[in-house]
């Protein structure tokens, strides 16, 4: 949101203030002030024109400038209504130089998962990707895959839903029988795109795919989806995009400590797992995960450490 815009929308939180105020108050003209709240009111704020001046009195459900709105985390939203990718969009955007951009949609016409799949991304999900330059090297960067999942896993959970991280990127709800992948739901998952030099990445774009408020009908049925809707009705977007945000940003700052936040909410440890490799299938225990996302798989004669795959 534009700076000035962004403190006339604040200056109205704290209940009724004159145009003339304001603008003293801001060191701008009244018709800037006029301007803003004009524009305001376009991007869905409403704001009642009383004998006490302005009155913020209702934030849109959704949208840029909402999720802008009381976010405590250093990111621009950017919105769009219907985008093929938000993935594709904040590559570009780390083309022409941007950072700690988060690119938002309520639709996606072509949205990619892991693996080059399609991911099915009708309106009403929270289809974000979160662009930052991390000062890391290339091998540290699962760990912003590991960052966003444990900050979804957060978000679900204060809002009521039973989330847990399944190594690497899932976010699934767990089944009737928790000792077991029986019913085991996805909730959500994340692409992480990257580009850099040999010591240092440039950017890393990681995207996340939640299926917030949907009816379970417009999804697939074959990625077996949990949706919000199903678990604890609908979910106020503004505020869960707003919880991962903040999340992500608070892990960000230090990388190493997501593993402890990834364990204490994973399911896949302590699990006989079957990870597809790119070096091939490794069947065993999985005992311990290390940074920067590695999964240490115990296969009865040696510890493998996995650092890609498809886990089962
Ligand atoms: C997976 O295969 O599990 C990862 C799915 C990631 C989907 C998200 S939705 C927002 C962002 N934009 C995309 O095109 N993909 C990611």
């Amino acid at each position: 949101m534009q700076e000035t815009r962004e403190r006339v929308l604040d200056g109205l939180t704290d209940g009724p203030v004159t145009g003339p105020e304001l603008a003293e108050r801001l060191d701008v003209s009244r018709a800037a002030v006029w301007k803003h709240v004009e524009a305001l009111r376009e991007e869905g704020f409403g704001i009642a024109s009383r004998d006490e001046g302005y009155e913020l009195v209702e934030v849109p459900e959704f949208g840029g400038a909402a999720v802008e709105y009381g976010l405590e985390a250093p990111f621009d939203v950017e919105f769009h209504d219907s985008i093929p990718s938000t993935n594709a969009r904040a590559r570009d955007l780390a083309g022409e130089g941007a950072a700690d951009v988060a690119v938002l949609a309520d639709e996606q016409t072509g949205g990619r998962g892991r693996l080059d799949r399609a991911w099915s991304s009708p309106s009403g999900g929270i289809w974000l990707s979160l662009l930052v330059r991390p000062d890391v090297p290339p091998a540290h960067a699962p760990a912003f895959t590991l960052a966003a999942a444990v900050a979804v896993t957060r978000a679900a959970r204060e809002a009521g839903v039973d989330a847990r991280i399944k190594w690497p990127n899932d976010v699934v709800v767990a089944g009737e029988d928790a000792e077991s992948d029986d019913g085991e739901r996805k909730l959500a998952g994340i692409l992480t795109e990257m580009e850099g030099e040999a010591d240092r990445v440039s950017w890393v774009v990681v995207g996340t795919g939640i299926n917030a408020n949907l009816e379970p009908a417009a999804l697939p049925s074959e990625a077996r989806p949990a949706t919000l809707l199903d678990e604890v009705g609908a979910v106020d977007r503004r505020l869960f995009t707003q919880r991962v945000v903040e999340a992500f940003d608070e892990l960000r700052a230090d990388p190493e400590s997501v593993i402890q936040a990834w364990k204490k909410h994973a399911t896949t440890l302590g699990k006989r797992v079957r990870v597809d490799t790119p070096a091939g299938e490794v069947v065993g225990d999985a005992v311990d995960i290390e940074f920067p996302g590695t999964l240490v798989v115990d296969t009865g004669e040696e510890r493998v450490q996995v650092t890609a795959g498809d886990c089962e």
